[in-house]
């Protein structure tokens, strides 16, 4: 803990502190980013009362040296990202990250014993070959285990099928599946992946209305009826962005419908390890129409690009011809890295870890701002924030990366025809960094209370 060494007794004893903490920035002694100790442990290691240590903070305060986060605690100033508003810099790069969603704990201790120990296991050597597109067979029986947890009865490696990310599994769909001009239904604010690849397929996606456990059956029945639509596209355990969550009343009134118009249904399921009570699969409950995604990146390592797919018997061979045609296979040292995970049990660990640091993100988000602007689930990765009406959203995206601060815009989302709502999505888990997190937060929040015609005349 840091204490003042040497400090000049012939002034207040406060000011003297705070002195002490300026000399020890310029020493070096004190970095920027630094935790400063709490204000009872200083008074106590130092021998003073509370008071004086509480003033001598404040005037650190006011002397910039030092800076204070709410829920947090204190930290030594750091200079490199001070804002636009004070600077009246140009663009800079993006020193917060709110915009993609790593994990947030994937300690990569795991990795280095089993790669160690596949360096040296002759008996693994396929794995650095051309092997089944589908999976190692071994490596797809724990995907099948892994799955049966979402409710599928009496599932076999022989229905399962090892992907390239949840990305690959999806195009495999759009690709094998589908035909240019198809139809998709979905949520009218959905994964901007699925837009962009079938933009890219020319796959049309139709907006179904959302309420607040996301699709609403009564309008994906009336949007069927009225004809074309071909296939659904949902997120049912954790919805990306807004982290609304069904029921299972919703997902059985959801997947009556699909059965009633015979349509298909693609679910993805990449954050459902975020939130233990609900982790059951509308696929469960209508396997012949339904291809179930399940992706460990979230949870794991996106860098490994692993993922699950179960795909219906009667769609087996095209969905894997679409496989080969686009990425022939996914990474067999990959796929074992995250069996080998699986199967020691360490990936509970990592998905605790995970459950954890999501919880306080969560509590230290839901202090800062108000709550009639932030929406989530206690559970989720991301948070979602309707902004006031001085900002639009693609303003308030494009200032907060001139801040430094990247997040993401509700127009990425939107597959509506109507208004987009002026939203924006944050992220909670890519900043490593627990105090850059708050003091990013922070940071967004000040300016959620600027004016953008201020700001504009600055920049
Ligand atoms: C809902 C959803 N599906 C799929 C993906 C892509 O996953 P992967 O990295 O496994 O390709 C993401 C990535 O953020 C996502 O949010």
């Amino acid at each position: 803990m840091w204490y003042p060494k040497v400090f000049n007794t012939n002034q207040a004893l406060y000011k003297a502190i705070a002195d002490a903490i300026e000399r020890d920035i310029h020493q070096g002694i004190l970095k920027q980013g630094d935790k400063m100790p709490p204000q009872r442990q200083l008074a106590d290691r130092i021998g003073v009362n509370l008071t004086t240590i509480t003033r001598a903070y404040r005037e650190a305060l006011k002397r910039d040296l030092i800076e204070t986060f709410k829920g947090d605690g204190t930290y030594v100033k750091t200079r490199d990202n001070d804002s636009l508003t004070n600077k009246g810099t140009s663009q800079k790069p993006s020193s917060f990250e709110f915009g993609f969603a790593n994990p947030g704990t994937s300690s990569t201790e795991p990795l280095a014993d089993i790669l160690r120990t596949l360096s040296n296991d002759r008996s693994k050597l396929d794995i650095f070959n051309y092997v089944e597109n589908i999976g190692l067979m071994r490596h797809r029986d724990i995907a099948a285990k892994w799955l049966s947890q979402y409710g599928f009865r009496n599932l076999n490696a022989n229905q399962v099928i090892i992907t390239n990310g949840a990305m690959n599994a999806i195009v495999c769909f759009l690709v094998g599946i589908l035909k240019a001009g198809d139809t998709i239904a979905t949520d009218t604010l959905t994964f901007a992946g699925l837009i962009g690849s079938a933009k890219l397929h020319h796959i049309n996606l139709v907006p179904i209305e959302m309420d607040n456990e996301g699709m609403m059956p009564d309008v994906l029945d009336a949007a069927c009826k009225a004809g074309g639509i071909k296939a659904v596209y949902l997120m049912p355990n954790m919805h990306n962005p807004t982290s609304k969550v069904m029921s299972d009343q919703r997902k059985s009134d959801i997947a009556a419908v699909i059965v009633k118009h015979d349509i298909l249904l693609i679910e993805d399921d990449i954050f459902s390890f975020t939130n233990l009570d609900s982790t059951s699969a509308i696929s469960a409950q209508i396997p012949h129409n339904s291809f179930f995604i399940c992706s460990l990146s979230k949870v794991l390592y996106p860098g490994l690009r692993i993922a699950f797919a179960k795909v219906p018997d009667q769609y087996y061979h095209q969905y894997v011809d679409a496989l080969i045609h686009t990425v022939w296979m996914a990474s067999p040292l990959n796929a074992e890295i995250i069996t080998q995970i699986i199967e020691s049990g360490i990936i509970h660990k990592l998905s605790a870890d995970n459950r954890a640091l999501i919880s306080k993100r969560q509590h230290f988000a839901r202090q800062l701002f108000d709550e009639n602007v932030l929406s989530s689930n206690q559970e989720s990765m991301y948070i979602w924030l309707t902004l006031p009406d001085r900002w639009t959203s693609d303003d308030f995206e494009h200032v907060a990366l001139l801040n430094g601060i990247r997040i993401i815009s509700a127009n990425k989302f939107f597959v509506g025809k109507g208004t987009c709502p002026n939203a924006v999505r944050i992220s909670l888990t890519s900043e490593p960094d627990y105090h850059l997190f708050c003091k990013g937060l922070t940071k967004l929040n000040d300016l959620l209370f600027q004016t953008p015609q201020l700001l504009n005349a600055i920049m």
